[in-house]
């Protein structure tokens, strides 16, 4: 069904060096039925550096009529992308996960300049993950019959798809690579302030000779996600993003034919047990809290500490945040980029003013910070109650909550008494305490003694309002599909 491919074979042997080219254009339309076309809303927005607040690129914004268009592509591709041999589209989607390896460079500064984020962890985490998600579902693209025996499945259809500004090029692979390989085409929107990897991903298919209107990439903000969750014609809505949204997703699809995972938010648990190797926990803590500046939705945001090891743990935690360098994202030893946007900022700037409000002691590092940009130093507040806005609700900033305890009974019930249930760590030298605890917190991944470990195989997703469904792993795969 596709023209004649410019690739080959599925070669598996490591990617050549990237050249370090970075292509950057002024101005980005939509990628819908395989070509950049113009908004029919005749719209544009800016994305920008929020390092340095200068302009990066123009994008689209799609409007209703845009997204019918993707819509209606994505459907029409449907029927030849289920009808295609399942080792094709294995081939497909291996093709995609060695273009993000080859480009992986050209990613990952893309990644650090759109959303601020530091270079290492673009380089080392989001992008290689990227590209392992491709390779790990097209591993399963063409064996779905042994990953569901004695099942009847089909795909759903045409999914739309919704990402958030934290990981967005790992947050699209999250999305397009389970859909594909299940034999679901897509139209993805990315956030707006991060939409830059999406269409450079949408350039990617191109050259992998992806039949047109499999995946679609449409930018735009809000309206733009509204409109691809009311559309009659998709199937199933797969968002991450913030919990507010994903309640009003929810009552928009209420009654309709149409299927939803959602990935909200999080206020995670970091427990330290007395017995844990302190600095190991110390380190993962810094990790859990201070990664991506805390734009993550699994962030270790509370951190709970046995009270006889707390004073070691403080004194220990204020040393490692002195360490960290706050700055220039493109740098390799930054390890706090830029705030994401302007918004974002705000947002945590209000969450440390009611901690202190609420009578919380705050501790910073004191590092200068840049004139220009968006940023908030590495934060801790100790003498936190349950009950205050900072242990409550999701700040998404470094910004950390500490509170101890004596038992485990303690623990458990303050750790599970909050809206949210998607993640937690344990830290002990007790496997008994590992099981123990992992088994009574209401969370959807517990991590022990480490922390932000992801693999391609593992399914991810929350309890309570931390969302509906998993992704990830077969988990994952299966959400695309209706049995
Ligand atoms: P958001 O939920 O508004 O944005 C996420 C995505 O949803 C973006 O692509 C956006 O354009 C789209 N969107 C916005 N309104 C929509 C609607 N009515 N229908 C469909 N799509 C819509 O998140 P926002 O405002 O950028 O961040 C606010 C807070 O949300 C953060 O402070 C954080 O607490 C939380 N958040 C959580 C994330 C997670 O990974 N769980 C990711 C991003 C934000
Ligand atoms: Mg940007």
């Amino acid at each position: 069904m596709a023209k004649k491919s410019k690739h080959t074979s599925w070669d598996l042997s490591p990617a050549p060096e990237s050249t370090g080219h970075v292509d950057i254009k002024k101005k980005y339309d939509l990628f819908i039925d395989g070509k950049f076309v113009k908004p029919k809303s005749g719209k544009y927005f800016n994305t920008i550096n929020p390092a340095s607040e200068q302009v990066l690129s123009s994008v689209a914004h799609a409007n209703e009529a845009d997204v019918d268009r993707a819509v209606k592509a994505a459907r029409k591709a449907s029927g030849p992308w289920q009808k295609l041999s399942r080792k094709e589209r294995a081939k497909y989607i291996y093709r995609i996960a060695r273009l993000i390896q080859e480009r992986a460079k050209e990613f990952a500064v893309i990644e650090s300049l759109d959303g601020g984020k530091p270079i290492r962890e673009s380089r080392d985490v989001d992008v290689p993950l990227a590209a392992n998600h491709f390779f790990y579902t097209a591993g399963w693209a063409d064996k779905l019959e042994y990953a569901f025996p004695n099942r009847k499945f089909a795909p759903y259809g045409v999914a739309g798809q919704i990402i958030p500004w934290n990981f967005p090029l790992l947050m699209a692979a999250w999305k397009i690579a389970p859909a594909l390989a299940t034999g679901n085409t897509v139209v993805l929107k990315p956030a707006e302030t991060t939409p830059l990897t999406a269409l450079k991903l949408a350039e990617l298919i191109q050259d992998a000779d992806l039949p047109p209107g499999v995946v679609n990439i449409i930018t735009g903000e809000g309206d733009t996600g509204a409109a691809i969750v009311n559309h009659k014609d998709i199937d199933k809505i797969a968002f991450t993003g913030s919990t507010g949204v994903g309640k009003i997703i929810r009552k928009a699809i209420a009654g309709t034919k149409k299927k939803a995972t959602l990935e909200l938010g999080g206020k995670a648990a970091n427990i330290i047990c007395e017995d844990a190797t302190i600095d190991q926990a110390v380190e993962g803590i810094v990790n859990g809290i201070y990664f991506n500046q805390g734009h993550v939705c699994c962030a270790g945001s509370r951190l709970f500490v046995q009270e006889s090891v707390y004073d070691e743990v403080l004194e220990k935690l204020k040393f490692r945040i002195e360490s960290l360098v706050v700055g220039d994202p493109l740098d390799k030893n930054t390890d706090i980029g830029a705030i994401n946007s302007k918004e974002q900022l705000h947002t945590i700037e209000k969450y440390i003013k009611a901690g202190k409000a609420e009578g919380a002691i705050m501790y910073q590092n004191n590092c200068d910070l840049p004139s220009k940009g968006f940023w908030c130093r590495p934060t801790l507040f100790t003498n936190v109650s349950q009950s205050s806005k900072i242990v409550q609700e999701e700040i998404f900033g470094p910004v950390l909550a500490i509170q101890t305890f004596r038992t485990i009974a303690e623990v458990i019930s303050k750790a599970n008494n909050t809206p949210y249930g998607l993640s937690a760590g344990v830290w002990t030298d007790k496997g008994s305490k590992i099981f123990n605890l992992s088994s009574q917190m209401n969370a959807g991944v517990v991590w022990a003694n480490t922390y932000n470990k992801f693999d391609p195989a593992s399914p991810f997703g929350g309890y309570k309002e931390s969302g509906i469904g998993r992704e990830g792993g077969l988990h994952g795969l299966q959400a695309y599909l209706k049995f």
